[in-house]
């Protein structure tokens, strides 16, 4: 029982494992130093084994309420960099704001508290595949308090278990509540992902393609799901997404890493899949 005892953060931090197109660039960026930013990183760089650069001198600001896709070739550095975004993976050099506070020299309780506060979603969902749907979900409630109670839905204070409920029904999982995570489907299992993130009570969400493991109608489900729970909430969000037309669809504003260097940041309504293309070489 007590490797239950953990913090959401934990959760995660446990299962770690020229193209540009100027004119929209310039206008992304002014659009975003204008509004207040959610994030903002500032030259950030990261080299694994002291030798090998994956990102370079990165620069970017995400104001409130934006939802950007960050696309890229396979290991252009895109998982990389949302980490660095957490430090879940702690970045080389550069400075993070997060939520308009410092984030990158915080360490212990003020660091997870920050991190906290962002909702994350994985390509593989993560969730502990022998609990039920409803207790997974419970679990983001870890975000904000922490003990026993959060540990089991049996155990759970009424109002949590209520608020988990709510947030399954949300994404039309309360027939399942508790069937347990591993006899789901994985577009079910994502969609629990989905409101255990939301459980949290975040203020910004980022995902790590989350549609990627999912079949194409399964995909579209869970990113048109995801998308409207992220705007009903008016969340920040950053999204790594392989799927061009999700991006566009989905996103309000495209960025694009090409060997490590962010070589596209525009408006998703000056963008169209040709242009989108050109990163990817
Ligand atoms: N822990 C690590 N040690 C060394 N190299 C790594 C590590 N993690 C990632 N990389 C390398 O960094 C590059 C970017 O990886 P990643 O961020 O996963 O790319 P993407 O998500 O865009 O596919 C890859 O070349 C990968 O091999
Ligand atoms: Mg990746």
């Amino acid at each position: 029982m007590n490797n239950l005892a953990f913090t959401t953060a934990e959760v995660f931090a446990d299962c770690l494992e020229n193209t540009a197109v100027n004119a929209p660039f310039e206008t992304a960026r002014a659009v975003a130093t204008a509004a207040v930013a959610d994030i903002e990183v500032t030259g950030l760089t990261k080299t694994f084994g002291g030798s090998v650069q994956v990102l370079r001198d990165i620069h970017f600001s995400i104001p409130s309420g934006q939802a950007v896709a960050l696309i890229g070739h396979n290991g252009s550095g895109k998982s990389t960099l949302l980490r660095c975004c957490l430090r879940l993976i702690e970045p080389s050099a550069g400075t993070i704001n997060l939520l308009n506070r410092p984030f990158s020299n915080l360490s212990g309780k003020a660091l997870r508290n920050l991190r906290s506060q962002v909702g994350f979603i994985f390509q593989r969902h993560n969730l502990v595949p022998r609990l039920s749907a409803l207790t997974n979900v419970l679990h983001g409630v870890q975000a904000r308090k922490k003990g026993p109670f959060t540990w089991f839905h049996w155990m759970a204070a009424q109002k949590d278990r209520e608020e988990a409920m709510l947030q399954l029904e949300r994404v039309g999982l309360a027939h399942l509540a508790l069937r347990r995570v591993n006899q789901l489907s994985g577009g079910e299992s994502q969609r629990v992902a989905i409101a255990r993130a939301l459980m949290q009570q975040p203020k910004m969400v980022m995902a790590d393609e989350p549609a990627a493991s999912l079949d194409p109608v399964a995909g579209e489900e869970v990113m048109q799901l995801f998308l409207r729970c992220i705007k009903e909430e008016g969340l920040t969000l950053l999204f790594v997404s392989h799927n061009l037309e999700h991006a566009l669809r989905y996103a309000d504003r495209v960025i694009g890493l090409r060997g490590g260097k962010l070589e596209l940041d525009a408006p998703a309504s000056t963008l169209n899949l040709a242009s989108l293309r050109k990163i990817y070489g």
